[in-house]
């Protein structure tokens, strides 16, 4: 039997620092109610520290978590659209920090739906037989590219990070199936202008020229259809049926596309994971946060079925199914920690006020 993939380590890294939606009244015309009955988010956070130092956190935790040491590691693939650089790719200074001194490292980018795009590839990689220990991370640090005083943005996004380790079983759980879409003609409904060759050579001192842009509503409506179909999908090529689903994992936008699409698959709120209250929308790390908090609050049991589904820009969305092996607990701990920060929330999401983390 060709051995499958499953998920031995788990980690993830949220940032002290909380700005809540009351926070946002004082920087935007906004209100804590509006947030709350159209989104479901009631606070997120800010990082004062770099995604790849985010990034750090969660894979020491997960590598612990699998009873690993960094140099065990033969593949890290790490899933942003917010990374500290371009040159290098922001894989290698994690590889670095990490001292995963085996482990090539590459990123990949596909918005929000990033991580699944990511367990999509790892899975195929460890049941070919090329890789035995991947370290699959995201890490995400929106707050750099929202404009706060825009409301239809500033008030969705957060910073964090998640990160599993995938290794080979023979055992039957693991990733049962996945799939990855894409509609690149509907890229304009939610971008980031003046970032990348295509802006300004010299980025604009205008923070009209920046910021995620982006059309809600539709965005809301494709999200549904496409988790939906996606979903679907991936639990019949699993061999299961909707019933079967112990735990759908959805990628945390807007509590209302969560709704939606828990109640198109039939699914009841016991058999839904919701965060999105503390941490907002942290693009490709929601799912792999959300899914280290489900283990934590005893959400996940040995066996069960569990359904990962996202959408982001692109538009790309994605979808897997794992089923859970015997262990829910971690093999070990790290104490690693974000360095405090002991400073205003307000100079966080000040774009006058440059933060960098420790960086390269
Ligand atoms: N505070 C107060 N009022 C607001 C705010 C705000 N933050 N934002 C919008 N409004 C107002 C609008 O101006 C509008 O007012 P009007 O009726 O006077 O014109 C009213 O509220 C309703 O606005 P809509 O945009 O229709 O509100 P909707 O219920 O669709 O909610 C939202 C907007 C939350 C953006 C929703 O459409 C959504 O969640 N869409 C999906 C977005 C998403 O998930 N994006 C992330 C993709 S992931 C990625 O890859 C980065």
């Amino acid at each position: 039997m060709m051995a499958n993939a499953t998920i031995t380590g788990w980690g993830r890294c949220t940032p002290p620092t909380i700005l809540s939606n009351e926070d946002l009244e004082k920087l935007t015309d906004t209100s804590d109610e509006w947030i709350t009955t159209r989104t479901g988010i009631k606070e997120r956070r800010i990082s004062h520290v770099s995604t790849s130092e985010m990034a750090e956190v969660a894979s020491l935790r997960a590598i612990a978590g699998a009873g690993l040491e960094p140099s065990d590691i033969d593949l890290i693939i790490l899933t942003t659209c917010t990374g500290d650089t371009v040159i290098p790719s922001p894989a290698t200074l994690l590889q670095a920090k990490l001292g995963a001194v085996h482990a090539a490292a590459f990123d990949m980018n596909a918005a929000c739906s990033g991580w699944i795009y990511g367990l999509h590839v790892a899975g195929q990689l460890i049941r070919s037989g090329l890789h035995q220990k991947v370290l699959l991370v995201a890490s995400e640090k929106l707050s750099h590219y929202l404009d706060f005083t825009n409301r239809n943005t500033a008030v969705l996004f957060g910073d964090g990070a998640g990160a599993i380790v995938l290794e080979p079983t023979d055992s039957d759980e693991g990733l049962l199936s996945s799939t990855v879409g894409t509609d690149g003609n509907a890229a304009p409904l939610l971008w980031v202008p003046g970032v990348g060759t295509s802006g300004d050579r010299y980025q604009s001192e205008d923070r009209s020229q920046y910021g995620v842009l982006m059309d809600g509503p539709e965005v809301f409506k494709r999200a549904v259809k496409a988790m939906v179909a996606a979903a679907t999908e991936v639990v019949e090529a699993a061999g299961l049926k909707l019933e079967d689903v112990d735990l759908l994992i959805p990628h945390q936008a807007n509590v209302r596309i969560i709704d939606a699409t828990a109640r198109r698959l039939k699914l009841s709120e016991e058999q839904v994971f919701v965060n999105i209250a503390r941490y907002g929308n942290t693009s490709a790390a929601t799912i792999p946060m959300a899914l280290t908090e489900a283990l934590e609050d005893g959400r996940v049991h040995p066996g069960d079925n569990i359904v990962f589904a996202a959408f982001g820009a692109g538009l790309t969305w994605a979808a897997a199914v794992v089923r859970w092996g015997s262990r829910v607990t971690p093999l070990g701990a790290s104490d690693a920690e974000l360095p405090p920060y002991a400073g205003d929330i307000f100079d966080l999401v000040d774009p006058n006020v440059r933060f960098f983390g420790k960086g390269v």
